[in-house]
């Protein structure tokens, strides 16, 4: 797939877990009956391609005028033996694939019941995960039981984007005012690639996500963390700064819970500090890659709505607010102390999913 493909060329860093990004591969019961069929039309596909090459080549081979032949080739026209096979055996190819197909589309369909339910939103250039049951919301990292059937319901806030968890899923587009559901069961803990797989804008092939899959009862451990979580206050004077500068610039368009913060223009950043990635998946979540985002991310991710902090201008020759290297600092320190109670929910440094 070329929006994988472009992704992987995008992406400065690949991560340990992206191993996991092989489509064929399966993960679940899901994308093992499509890369079962991938499997049986490859199949087909070759016994296609060795016939028909290898009938090109004995023809050449055989037919070719031989030393001292002149004139044309002799002529004929119509073999009924050969048209037949011609016809009946493609027909049998696809008949076979057309069966195949049909019996994964019905097991694919009785999905069952689910046990928790996202409502995913695809926005340029990253995703909103709801938990609305629970009351939680997560963005860009979506956190599952394992062997529990997880419901997405998935639609965007703009233009269509395609919600695709390589090895664990299958494609769903996400449709502004529709709502396209899939269900997915991770078959084992993990930290799972994800991808927009529809063409959206500048960054698309930057608009990637994670979903990590807990054993179960973590999960649970998880869901009533988050429900509990206050952001913890600055508990020294760089900290202070840093949640003032993030309440002079950041608040209107990024939300933080249990604070005053409650944009929606942009990423929930509740507990940012726990996070793998940033920037949509594009850079693990360091102090190293967190500077150059905060400084300028049009710079890193084309099209981003965020705008730069380092005085540089934009594309309508505007200049940026300019933050100092301290300011930038001080946010960066703050964003990270966005964490969880409980240090097993501090998935960057887990090396165990
Ligand atoms: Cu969103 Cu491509």
């Amino acid at each position: 797939d070329l929006a994988l493909l472009f992704a992987v060329l995008a992406s400065s860093e690949v991560l340990a877990q992206d191993r996991r990004l092989n489509v064929l591969d399966p993960t679940s019961a899901t994308n093992r009956e499509i890369t079962d069929l991938v499997i049986w039309s490859l199949v087909f596909s070759v016994i296609v391609l060795l016939g028909t090459g290898g009938a090109l080549f004995y023809a050449v081979a055989k037919f070719r005028a031989k030393p001292g032949q002149t004139g044309d080739a002799p002529q004929f026209h119509g073999n009924n033996r050969l048209e037949v096979v011609l016809i009946a055996v493609p027909l049998l190819i696809v008949t076979i694939l057309s069966i195949l197909t049909a019996q994964s589309m019905a097991r694919l369909n009785r999905a069952p019941e689910p046990a928790v339910v996202v409502d995913v939103k695809g926005w340029q250039f990253w995703w909103d995960f709801h938990y609305k049951n629970e009351g939680i919301r997560n963005s860009n990292e979506v956190v599952i039981p394992a062997g529990r059937p997880v419901l997405f319901n998935i639609t965007s806030g703009d233009v269509i984007h395609s919600f695709w968890a390589t090895s664990l899923g299958i494609k769903r587009d996400a449709i502004p005012m529709q709502s396209n559901r899939l269900v997915l069961t991770a078959e084992a803990p993990g930290v799972y690639y994800g991808q927009c797989a529809e063409l959206c804008g500048a960054s698309h092939a930057n608009m990637l996500f994670r979903v990590i899959a807990l054993p179960a009862e973590e999960y649970d451990a998880w869901v009533a963390s988050v429900k509990a979580y206050q952001a913890p206050a600055p508990a020294s004077a760089n900290l202070q700064n840093g949640e003032r500068v993030f309440a002079a610039n950041c608040a209107a368009c990024h939300a933080i819970q249990g604070t005053n913060y409650k944009g929606v223009a942009g990423p929930d950043l509740s507990y940012f500090g726990d996070r793998i990635t940033l920037g949509a998946g594009i850079w693990p979540n360091t102090r190293e890659y967190l500077i150059p985002w905060l400084k300028n991310p049009p710079k890193v991710k084309p099209g981003a709505k965020m705008p730069a902090f380092d005085g540089s201008k934009n594309a309508t020759g505007q200049a940026s607010v300019k933050l100092s290297d301290q300011e930038i600092e001080d946010l960066a320190a703050y964003l990270e102390s966005l964490k969880l109670e409980d240090s097993r929910f501090d998935f960057k440094a887990r090396k165990d999913l």
